[in-house]
């Protein structure tokens, strides 16, 4: 028999490919999802005989570089759960901010938003729950993605009308838009190599990557289409690769969007392209 703090210690340092911090954070997560364990209670006594299977088994896919958001079948995003699977990206603390700053600088009730690539649908979710009677839209090329995406509005009680749509070949019919905002796949095949395998093995390339040839080609074919979704004065919201801020700028800029600008998320890289249409 062992504390939780003994236990914590022990099963994190099993964990080599994480920090040692990290790896502390995940197990606690593990127990805390399995146990309803609280690191208050980390003088108690925890009983490994006791523990379901289930822990042991997630336990060793955790060992395998799997997110733990995938293990546990959801993550967190703006102070709410989200269902995840294989078939959607894991909700970033990046798109966090870019959900914040949309609620922040859009006050007015009523307002017609439509989400491009919506994945887990944390986007248009939280928009729908955190601002004044919205209309809110969304999309996704992946059917599965949007199974998920429906279940998530579904369970958080939000409004939000989900379609498919390939918006490489498609417009979605939500004109008169206040508001188009977009999180596309962003990261050049080339880059791979930098990444970490954990993101490789698990994460759905389909929306990660966009082929070296034309990196920027979700955000002008979006750019593009908002030109015709978005109401005059309507507002153009992008997540962007840190690599191209300049780039999209000047794609906003060449479309004829005014009050571009690209700001820095809260590591200091770039991270969001606004514009007026
Ligand atoms: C970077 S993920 C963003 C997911 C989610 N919005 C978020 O922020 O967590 C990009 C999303 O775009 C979707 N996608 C990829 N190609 C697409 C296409 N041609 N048309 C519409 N959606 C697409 C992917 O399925 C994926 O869900």
């Amino acid at each position: 028999m062992s504390t939780f703090q003994e236990l914590l210690s022990s099963w994190a340092s099993k964990l080599s490919i994480y920090e040692k911090q990290e790896a502390e954070s995940l197990v606690s997560w593990l127990l805390e999802h399995h146990l309803g364990w609280r690191r208050t209670q980390i003088l108690d006594e925890a009983n490994e005989d006791t523990f379901p299977s289930k822990l042991f088994e997630d336990f060793e896919r955790l060992k395998t570089g799997e997110p733990i958001q995938y293990i546990m079948g959801k993550g967190p995003f703006y102070g709410r759960e989200f269902l995840v699977s294989t078939a959607t990206l894991i909700p970033r603390n990046e798109t966090e901010e870019l959900v914040h700053m949309i609620i922040k600088e859009n006050p007015k009730a009523g307002l017609k938003i439509l989400d491009i690539g919506t994945g887990t649908g944390c986007i248009p979710i939280s928009l729908a729950l955190e601002m004044k009677s919205p209309e809110v839209f969304a999309v996704d090329i992946s059917e599965e993605a949007l199974e998920i995406a429906k279940k998530n509005g579904d369970a958080l009680n939000a409004k939000v009308t989900f379609s498919a749509c390939d918006i490489l070949t498609q417009t979605p019919d939500v004109p008169e838009l206040d508001i188009l905002v977009s999180n596309p796949p962003y990261i050049p095949e080339q880059e791979k190599t930098q990444m970490h395998r954990n993101v490789l093995d698990f994460e759905p390339g389909l929306a990660l990557f966009v082929s070296n040839d034309d990196p920027l080609i979700f955000y002008r074919t979006i750019a593009e289409k908002g030109k015709q979704l978005l109401k005059s004065n309507g507002k153009l919201y992008f997540e962007i690769n840190e690599k191209y801020g300049k780039e999209v700028e000047d794609v906003l800029k060449n479309l004829g969007y005014s009050d571009v600008q690209v700001l820095k998320d809260l590591n200091g890289k770039d991270r969001i392209a606004v514009g007026r249409s």
